[in-house]
């Protein structure tokens, strides 16, 4: 995973691809926004993010059995895992859902750039809100 070959002058290299990931602007968690590069294909989205200080919730330990790591893959989601039954069915429960919804514990960096967006809050919040 996350291999590619590229042909440079009839000779076949192989390299490892390293995409980034930007994150748009959350109030919270990244105000700024927030541009990680040079990540090694094959881990998760809400891995990634941890690692680089945007904490990206994760009740259930990224079991698949909550929707507090849900996020928007604004751009690059073609080259993801596809969602299986599971986290489909989760993410019907998901505060904000849209079409570019996912659990991104479950979502698996590929070879391409994404751009996220962390929804403004998860089912948690709203439900402490109450
Ligand atoms: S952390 Fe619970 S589904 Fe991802």
């Amino acid at each position: 995973m996350g291999r590619s070959t590229i042909i440079f002058k009839n000779r076949r290299l192989k390299y490892n691809i390293m995409p980034k990931i930007i994150f748009l602007p959350h109030d919270e968690l990244c105000p700024e926004g927030a541009v990680i590069e040079n990540i090694k294909s094959g881990e998760s989205i809400c891995d990634v993010a941890n690692e680089n200080d945007i904490f990206i919730e994760h009740s259930c330990e990224k079991s698949c059995a909550c929707t507090t790591c849900h996020i928007h893959i604004r751009e690059g989601g073609e080259s993801l895992n596809e969602a299986d039954e599971l986290e489909d069915d989760m993410l019907d429960k998901a505060w904000g859902l849209d079409m570019d919804s996912r659990l991104s514990c479950q979502t698996i960096l590929a070879d391409k750039d994404l751009v996220v967006e962390i929804p403004k809050h998860t089912i948690n919040m709203v439900s402490e809100a109450k």
